[in-house]
Formats: structure tokens, sequence, C-alpha cells
């Protein structure tokens, strides 16, 4: 006798769709591999009369308790997406005693402590491989088959939106606004692209990844972040010309009790694995004590790719209904307070300034850097489009944030107008 599980749709747009029609397909195949007949019972939506998936609407609804007070329902699938009302959705169905399956990043970045704490006391389970790096199973990986190891490094792309923008301006010179403009034409960027573009997305991700990787609630709020609008053709160019690849990087680091965690353009040496993920792809590199360096790539979004994990997730719950599994930490409101957080983190830096081409104004800039210890490894002086300019681009050896933000911000404005600053991973 076949075991049934019942599911309730919180959200049936995009992603709910795609569940919808991988569970239908898949249907037999489950049923033939785990003896598990998974059956959706209801599917939340704002409006039926515009639903926007294909899914039947005689399973549809309007009303959100048709879905949270069902007794019949054992799973409840949360893909609405937004903070509010999906949070306090999904923590009443954990109080219920559902588990719950969701792909919802930022709802879950934000609330993870309170859903967490209704899993835990009503015996209900809570599943998100979905919410960070789509298909990539990063999180089972994470809190599972490297559970045993210390890991001090997760750094990923995790927002395809961004690293199509720049692939596309790398590989074709484009400025931000041109291949924005096209992303949005071609449904790859949103009509408002901030959560994307400024790494907002990005920093949720990185606060689920980062606390799952080290063992303690890395809060949002501790995230250092920058996103990718002020990023020029000519960065990349001279970027690429030195032997670097830019990236909007999310970079979770532990050291002992010290964390840096930080979402901003990232210059990579051509050969790093993440440098070669281009397009919408998301790929996301792990350092660990006794794995040491591995790296997991994958479809970031889409509807059947983010279905595949959603599914896992629906599959791995319906296997575990007696025995629902949390993250081993202690998931409270604030970071632990043995743990510290730093923003005067070391790394290299990419600098490019527009000067007066005038004898002496490059030895002053090298003055600068080396009155706060900072060597420059690479250097290059190009002539300006402006007459009696000249750009300067330099790469820095490791140096310190605070010692770079106060040498950029001691050279003379008079003559040098600084450009940009970009930090350099390896
Ligand atoms: N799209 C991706 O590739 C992807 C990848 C990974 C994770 N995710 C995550 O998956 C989630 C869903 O994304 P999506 O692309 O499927 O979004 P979507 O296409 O906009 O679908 C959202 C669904 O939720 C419903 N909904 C939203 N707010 C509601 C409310 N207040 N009351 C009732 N229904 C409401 C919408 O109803 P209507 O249809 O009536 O508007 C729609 O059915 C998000 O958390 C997203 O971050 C998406």
């Amino acid at each position: 006798m076949a075991k049934v599980i019942t599911l309730g749709f919180l959200g049936c747009g995009n992603i709910g769709g795609g569940v919808y029609h991988l569970l239908t397909d898949m249907h037999g195949e489950i049923l033939k591999r785990e003896n598990i007949d998974i059956r959706i019972k209801s599917a939340l939506v704002k409006s039926i009369a515009e639903a926007r998936s294909d899914v039947p609407k005689d399973i549809m609804t309007e009303h959100a308790d048709e879905v949270l007070k069902d007794p019949d329902i054992d799973i409840i699938c949360e893909f609405m997406g937004g903070e509010q009302p999906a949070a306090s959705f999904m923590q009443q169905a954990l109080e219920n005693g559902k588990t719950v399956v969701t792909a919802n990043k930022m709802a879950l970045a934000l609330n993870w402590h309170r859903l967490q704490a209704a899993a835990v006391g009503h015996h209900a389970g809570l599943y998100y491989e979905a919410s960070v790096g789509g298909v990539i199973p990063v999180i089972r990986s994470l809190t599972v088959s490297l559970n045993a190891d210390e890991i001090d490094q997760v750094m990923g792309i995790v927002n395809g939106t961004t690293n199509y923008i720049l692939t596309q301006m790398s590989q074709q010179g484009r400025s931000y606004t041109d291949v924005l403009a096209e992303a949005q034409q071609l449904g790859l960027a949103e009509p408002n692209p901030t959560a994307d573009v400024e790494g907002y997305d990005a920093a949720y991700k990185l606060s689920i990844l980062s606390s799952i990787a080290f063992h303690t609630r890395v809060t949002y709020a501790k995230i250092h972040r920058e996103g990718i609008t002020g990023i020029t053709p000519d960065d990349i160019a001279y970027g690429r010309e030195m032997g670097y690849t830019l990236k909007l990087l999310a970079i979770g680091k532990r050291s002992g009790n010290s964390i840096e965690v930080r979402v901003h353009p990232t210059f990579l040496p051509n050969e790093h694995p993440l440098a070669r993920v281009d397009g919408s792809l998301n790929a996301i590199y792990i350092h660990g004590k006794y794995c040491q360096d591995m790296m997991l790539q994958g479809r970031g979004a889409g509807d059947k790719p983010t279905a595949s994990a959603i599914c896992g997730d629906i599959l791995y719950a319906a296997c575990h209904m007696d025995t629902p599994t949390v993250p081993s930490f202690d998931n409270t409101a604030e970071t632990d307070p043995a743990i510290s957080f730093t923003d005067n983190w070391n790394c290299r830096y990419f600098v490019r300034l527009d000067a007066a081409d005038t004898p002496g104004v490059l030895g002053s800039v090298a003055s600068a850097f080396s009155a706060r210890s900072i060597s420059i490894a690479s250097l290059l002086q190009r002539p300006s489009k402006e007459k009696g300019r000249a750009q300067i681009i330099l790469i820095t050896h490791e140096a310190n944030e605070q010692a770079v933000q106060e040498t950029i911000s001691s050279l003379n404005a008079e003559l040098v107008d600084v450009k940009s600053m970009i930090r350099v991973e390896c």
C-alpha cells in the first residue's frame, strides 16, 4: 500500500507551475521508486481569474486558510515570494505541525529563527534547498555530506541576472544600462531589478549559506553589500588585460570565531573555477579543512531546475515525516555574541584612477600606498580620453580594507580622480 502525501501550495506562478508539472510527470516513477503517492490538493493564488500558470483552476483558491487549515494536507509548499505574508503563513503551517518546503530566500533569511523554533516545537520539517542556487544541491551538501568537516570559505555566484549582465558586458564591451535593458526584454531581469543588481538577493542567500557552512546564525544585517550598477566596461576591460574576470560574488570566510560576509563585484584570476561560470549559471565554491577545494555549478533559476530541487525536498520530507531534520546550530534572532564580524578584511584591490598626466603624479600615488604599507603588485598606465590626463590602473598585494580606503581618500583630488576600487580574490 503506497504512502499518500498530500501537498498544498502557497503561490502557483512560475515555480509553483514548475513543481506541479514535475510531480505530475514523475508521479508514476516516484510511486515506483519510493512507494509514495504524492497528491496536490490546493494552490493559493492572488487571483484565479488572472492565474499565470496552467495548473488546473479547480485546485486553485484565493483563501490562504483553505490551504493552511486543511487537515488533509501534510506538506505546505511556499512559492509566493517576498517576506510577508509568506513568512507568517509558513510559521502558522509549522505551528500546526505541517512540514514546510520553501524556495523563498528572503522570507527564510529574515525569519529563520522563528521558523526553525516553530518547526522544532511542533515536530515539523523545514526544507529550503531551492532558496540558494536553484537546482544546485548546496544546502544538503553542507548539512549532510560535509557536516563532519570544518568549512572556512564559501564563495558563490548566486544571482543569475547579475552574472548574465557581467558576462555580456565582458564579452561584448557593452555598458551596464544597455545589457540590463536587453536582460529585461529577455525576461532575465525583473522590471524593477534592484533586488538583483544591488546585491540584496545575493545577500539573503549568503546569510543562509554562511549560517549553514559556519554552524552559527549569520544574520542578513551582518552582510556588507554592494551591487554592480557602478561597473563600467573600462573596469572590466582593464581587469581582463591584467588577467582577471569580474563577478558579483557572495563571500563568507571564517577564521576561529571571526567571520567576514560580503557581497560585492570581485575580480578573480581568469584561471579560478568561478571565473569560467558564465551567463545565468550559478556556482558555489567551498573550501574546508578536510574537503579542501570543491565547486558545485548549475542553473540558479528557471521553473524546471528550481522544481527539481524543490521536489527533492518534498520527497525527502515525505520519506522523513516522523524524523524531520533541522540544522545543528542554535538558530537565534541575533548572532552568537562569541562570534565577531569584521568589515576590515584583507584581500587584494584593483584601483582605477584618472590622473593629471604630469611628472610626479604616479610617484605620489605610489607613495600614498606605500605610506600605509600597501605594496603594488601590478600597474598599467594608459592614455585617457581627455587630453592631459592618463588612466592609472593598479592591483595591490594583499592589503587591509581600511588602509586601502584611507589611501584612496588621501589622494590629491585636484590631480587624481578615483574612478573605481574593486576587490580581488584569489
Ligand atoms: N523564478 C525562479 O527561477 C526562482 C528560483 C529560485 C527560487 N525562487 C523563489 O520562488 C518563489 C516564487 O517565485 P516565482 O518566480 O514562482 O514567483 P511568481 O511567478 O511571481 O509566483 C508567485 C505566486 O504567488 C502568488 N502570490 C503572491 N503573493 C500572494 C498573496 N499575497 N496572496 C496570494 N497569492 C500570492 C501569486 O499569485 P498570482 O498568480 O495570482 O499573482 C503567484 O501564484 C520566490 O520566493 C522566489 O524567490 C524563484
